[in-house]
């Protein structure tokens, strides 16, 4: 039988998990590849082979997970050094720099994997790319709702007419789009919105300085550009599994 996505998905989660030992803080991930990885820490617990782990979780989905799992939580400031955390990614660059946030927990991900000694992350090699930006999907940028409009403006004019700016709204329901659908904007855990920009073939820029520049902006609280954040990568390919060390 041949591998799904998922399958891929699979493999480099538990490949991570094996890095977790006992009385470890773990930062926990979200999505759908670090799902699995919860899976598989909760499954060690209740057999025994892993104790004393407690786990800090990057969004509310991924709380409720971990609770249905019987993994026991605690927070940032409870905990503010984390041994371990272990989460997906949208696009990983050579370098290791990631895109994240297409599920909309780019800002919990970042302070909790900044906080992190190793922070492990887990793809199948679709995620792989030479540029950032350059896989035709998302760079997401969490604002605040007060002017978004504004802000959105402000973020564009740092790029040339080759980067679109949308804000990401809720999907409609059913999948139908009606002509009277109300607009309904996206919004995060912490009650913000995402502002998704588009790149034609990539950022062709230095990304620290072009984080600077975003972060200077008044109303942008964080963006999805982890750079040299992530200490290891675990990939998964059909013909089996890669990890790399920074
Ligand atoms: C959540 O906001 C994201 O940063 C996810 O970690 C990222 O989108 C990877 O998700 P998948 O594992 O579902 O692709």
């Amino acid at each position: 039988a041949s591998m799904s996505q998922d399958d891929l998905k699979q493999m480099a989660a538990y490949k991570a998990v094996e890095l977790v030992e006992s009385n470890m803080v773990l930062g926990l991930g979200t999505g759908s590849t670090a799902y699995h990885a919860l899976e598989r820490i909760g499954e060690l617990l209740r057999c025994g082979k892993l104790t004393n782990i407690i786990g800090i979780p990057t969004s509310k989905k991924t709380e409720a997970h971990a609770l249905s799992l019987g993994i026991p939580l605690t927070s940032l400031a409870l905990n503010p050094i984390i041994d371990l955390s272990i989460d997906g990614a949208d696009e990983v660059d050579p370098h290791l720099n990631l895109v994240k946030g297409r599920g909309g927990s780019l800002l919990r991900e970042k302070m909790i994997e900044g906080a992190s000694k190793k922070f492990v992350v887990i793809v199948d090699d679709s995620k792989l790319v030479d540029r950032i930006g350059a896989s035709k999907l998302a760079v997401p940028i969490e604002v605040i709702p007060f002017g978004w409009e504004y802000t959105l403006n402000r973020v564009k004019s740092l790029f040339d007419d080759s980067c679109t700016a949308k804000l990401r709204t809720k999907p409609p329901k059913n999948g139908i789009v009606e002509e009277t659908a109300e607009f309904l904007p996206f919004e995060t855990d912490n009650s913000n919105f995402i502002v998704d920009l588009y790149f034609e073939e990539g950022i062709y820029r230095d990304l620290n300085h072009l984080s600077d520049e975003l972060l200077r902006i008044t109303g942008v609280v964080e963006h999805g550009m982890f750079l040299g954040l992530a200490t290891s990568l675990v990939v998964a390919g059909k013909n089996g599994i890669t990890v790399k060390h920074k």
